[in-house]
């Protein structure tokens, strides 16, 4: 047995009163959860502590909290692992509180509804069949649907939209876990609204070109979606294939990022918006909405260069690296664009494979392709077991039987794997857009039907 304090975020809304927090000393083996603390609290000092919780085994999604600031599961937390990222020196202090982002019903109980099943709606979360429906059923090729398990992983536990970032400053943005859902059909070949889909969230100003990248939605996922990737998936879906030119110049913003990293190696800050609204012409300098939206960006531009987080001269004139740099730069570019086919890249596999083949040892795992429009290579799809976002590669993820290690092979959602043309050894960790290490249960269940809130 070992002691940890539990300090707990109190709030009842009903009461009138302000938030407090409230320690609880327990007494539980370190490998215990932090759910299994919190019910103990509830079952020997306090009843009236506020927890849902129904499973207690990370499948359900409804104990979604903050721990020490960070969004997850309390019962996929262990105490140990908690008390070590605690809040006090003391090494055994473990603050818990409400998830972000939603409102408070009762201690740490959110409101989903208000909030993240509100957003999950938005995204019509279900098939609309191409027609005619099939006698029998669709056939759908494996790939497309190890593209899509990714996203069919999610419990729906909100902890992606509790920390994220662009939320908490629009909290309309349609967020992390309706994004992953909305990729979840937008890459089902047996959906007929490809295009809608895309069109309506591009569209949008709280749509896709919301998200700011931060990464928080990643981190706090305990199933492995990955939301940001699902967004980035769908901007390019949405981009490079459809050729939707947003109101919201997302697509063209992103495309002017790209070109004055190829022509300067570095961001050219002043000429992000001529670029974003007018293209490459001299004129676009005068373009209308380009002044409409410097003046709109004046008051922060100042701020930025009164606290010396601009230089004027560099803001004008662009950055310079050395052209050697410039060139490798653009040597990345040259090779990526001359790609027949797109790529879907999941950078967020590290590290090596643990794999006993021989020979195999000595070289770095990185490449396992998945999603997207896909892959030229050999072998099959995704290892099931591919693309659990960071981490290590998993053992054969991606590759052919018996490929070198690092080739590329097809995943995703590309229909056919065509025969492997001479592509070499690659050295991108990519892929895995595959798979969830345990797919969760149905997604589309609500899971209030079987979870409990004690409050
Ligand atoms: S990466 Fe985008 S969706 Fe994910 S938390 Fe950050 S802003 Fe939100
Ligand atoms: S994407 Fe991950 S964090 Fe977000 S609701 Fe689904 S399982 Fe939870
Ligand atoms: S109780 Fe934690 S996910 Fe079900």
């Amino acid at each position: 047995m070992a002691e940890y304090t539990l300090k707990l975020r109190r709030y009842d809304p009903q009461s009138g009163e302000a938030p407090y927090y409230e320690e609880f000393q327990i007494d539980l083996e370190p490998h215990r959860s932090v759910l299994e603390a919190i019910l103990q609290v509830k079952a020997e000092q306090d009843g009236s502590v506020g927890i849902r919780c129904s499973c207690r085994a990370a499948i359900c999604g409804s104990c979604g909290v903050r721990i020490n600031g960070k969004a997850g599961l309390a019962c996929h937390t262990h105490l140990d692992a908690a008390a070590k990222t605690g809040v006090n020196a003391d090494g055994k202090t473990i603050l818990v509180e409400p998830m972000g982002n939603m409102p408070v019903i009762k201690d740490l109980i959110v409101d989903m509804d208000a909030v993240h099943w509100k957003k999950i709606q938005r995204v019509t979360p279900w098939l609309i069949n191409k027609q005619p429906v099939p006698e029998r059923e669709y056939i759908v090729p494996h790939e497309n649907m190890v593209d899509v398990t990714q996203t069919m992983a999610c419990i729906q536990c909100g902890a992606c939209v509790s920390d994220c970032l662009s939320m908490e400053v629009d909290p309309l943005f349609v967020g992390p876990a309706a994004s992953a859902k909305a990729y979840r059909f937008v890459g089902d070949p047996r959906d007929a609204e490809q295009f809608e889909r895309l069109k309506d969230l591009a569209e949008d100003p709280h749509g896709i070109y919301d998200c700011t990248h931060c990464f928080n939605c990643i981190e706090a996922c305990p199933k492995g979606v990955a939301p940001m990737n699902q967004i980035m998936r769908l901007r390019r879906i949405a981009g490079s294939d459809h050729h939707i030119n947003d109101r919201n110049n997302g697509d063209r913003h992103e495309r002017t990022i790209v070109g004055l990293i190829r022509d300067y190696g570095l961001l050219h800050e002043a000429e992000m918006l001529p670029r974003s609204y007018g293209g490459y012409s001299w004129f676009a300098k005068f373009h209308p909405a380009a002044g409409q939206e410097l003046l709109d960006s004046l008051p922060s531009i100042t701020k930025a260069l009164l606290r010396g987080k601009v230089n004027p001269k560099i803001a004008m004139f662009g950055h310079r690296i050395p052209k050697s740099d410039l060139k490798a730069v653009q040597a990345i570019y040259e090779k990526v664009e001359g790609k027949p086919r797109r790529y879907e890249l999941n950078l967020y596999i590290s590290g090596y494979e643990d794999d006993d083949a021989p020979g195999a040892a000595e070289e770095p795992a990185t490449v396992a392709a998945g999603g997207g429009r896909m892959p030229a290579g050999p072998g099959p799809g995704p290892h099931p077991a591919a693309g659990r976002g960071r981490g290590r590669a998993p053992r054969g993820a991606g590759e052919a039987p018996g490929a070198p290690r690092g080739t590329l092979s097809p995943g995703g959602r590309g229909p056919t794997p065509a025969p492997a043309p001479a592509e070499e050894p690659a050295t991108v960790a990519a892929g895995g857009d595959g798979m969830p290490s345990a797919p969760g249960p149905d997604p589309n269940r609500p899971t209030a039907a079987s979870e409990s809130e004690s409050a």
